[in-house]
């Protein structure tokens, strides 16, 4: 748009220019002048307007299509599952013991679709500003504290160590409690499953100007530079080799929580393993 603005005057101020300063012409004809380069000017800006809106409104479709696309991907693989599962129960095929290992599958592939349809809804809420979070002073070290604490278990089932350093005194931001735990929630279990045994998670948190920064690292294989920002877009999972064991919503669900907050999430380039950090209005 300032662009647009620029463009504008600056076609105005050089179509008056040559037009009425080398003749020497009457006041109307000075007058039509400027009005037609103001003409020129407005359409100027009028087209350069309407590319640039045609252009981010194709991106937008686009990035709605692909949405939709990888969506209706990852809901039909675990319907389809399910399907099969249902019938052969259903016709009496199955008994006894496989008959409960199914209905096991089935529980399972059922928390796994109302979990996605559920980190689709928050992601299409907060993207689309429906944020109504009681904002508070929110002492960090204890929220890290606690969420390292409650993932210690699911850590240690893979043999991985994870341990909070927190600096003495308090890290307090201007946040959500609950949204700021989802969001090391999705970091701390992504740097959990991707370490192998024997290595280890940190989560730090420091006071750093007025906002409060936190970084989640861990010693797993890291994400490829080329991968960069895409790992914050919805549904992206990286090399399918890498094996994601998620819908590739983590990521994108943290950087809307914390943009919502007015802070910034970003990968530290060049680190071995992989460094998440994001800030926080301090407090
Ligand atoms: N700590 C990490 N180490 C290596 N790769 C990661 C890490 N965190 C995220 N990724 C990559 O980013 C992708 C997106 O992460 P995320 O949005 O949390 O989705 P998911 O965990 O469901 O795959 C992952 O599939 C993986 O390729
Ligand atoms: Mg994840």
């Amino acid at each position: 748009m300032k662009r647009a603005v620029v463009i504008a005057v600056a076609a105005f101020l050089a179509g008056a220019a040559a037009v009425a300063v080398p003749n020497r012409m009457g006041a109307t004809q000075i007058l039509l002048a400027v009005l037609a380069a103001a003409g020129a000017a407005l359409a100027t800006a009028l087209a350069v307007r309407l590319a640039m809106e045609e252009r981010s409104r194709r991106q937008i479709e686009e990035a709605r299509r692909q949405l939709v696309a990888a969506a209706s991907h990852d809901l039909r693989t675990p319907l389809a599952s399910l399907r099969l599962l249902v019938e052969s129960i259903d016709d009496g095929v199955v008994t006894g013991e496989t008959r409960d290992r199914y209905l096991g599958e089935i529980r399972t592939h059922v928390a796994v679709l109302s979990d996605l349809v559920d980190d689709l809804f928050e992601l299409s809420r907060i993207e689309a500003g429906d944020i109504s979070w009681a904002m508070r002073q929110v002492e960090l070290g204890d929220l890290i504290g606690d969420t390292v604490a409650a993932m210690r278990a699911p850590a240690a089932e893979r043999g991985v160590k994870i341990a909070a350093e927190l600096p003495p005194g308090h890290v307090v931001a201007q946040a959500n409690a609950e949204k700021v735990q989802r969001v090391l929630f999705n970091l701390i279990q992504n740097a959990i499953r991707h370490t192998p045994a024997d290595g280890s998670v940190t989560v730090r948190a420091r006071s750093e100007g007025g906002d409060v920064e936190v970084e989640v690292s861990d010693e797993g294989e890291g994400i490829p530079a080329a991968d960069g920002e895409r790992v914050f877009e919805a549904f992206y999972r990286g090399d399918a080799a890498r094996g994601s064991e998620g819908a590739g919503l983590g990521l994108a669900i943290s950087r809307a929580i914390v943009e919502a907050h007015g802070g910034k999430i970003w990968l530290e380039p060049g680190s071995p393993g992989t460094k998440v950090h994001f800030t926080l209005r301090g407090a």
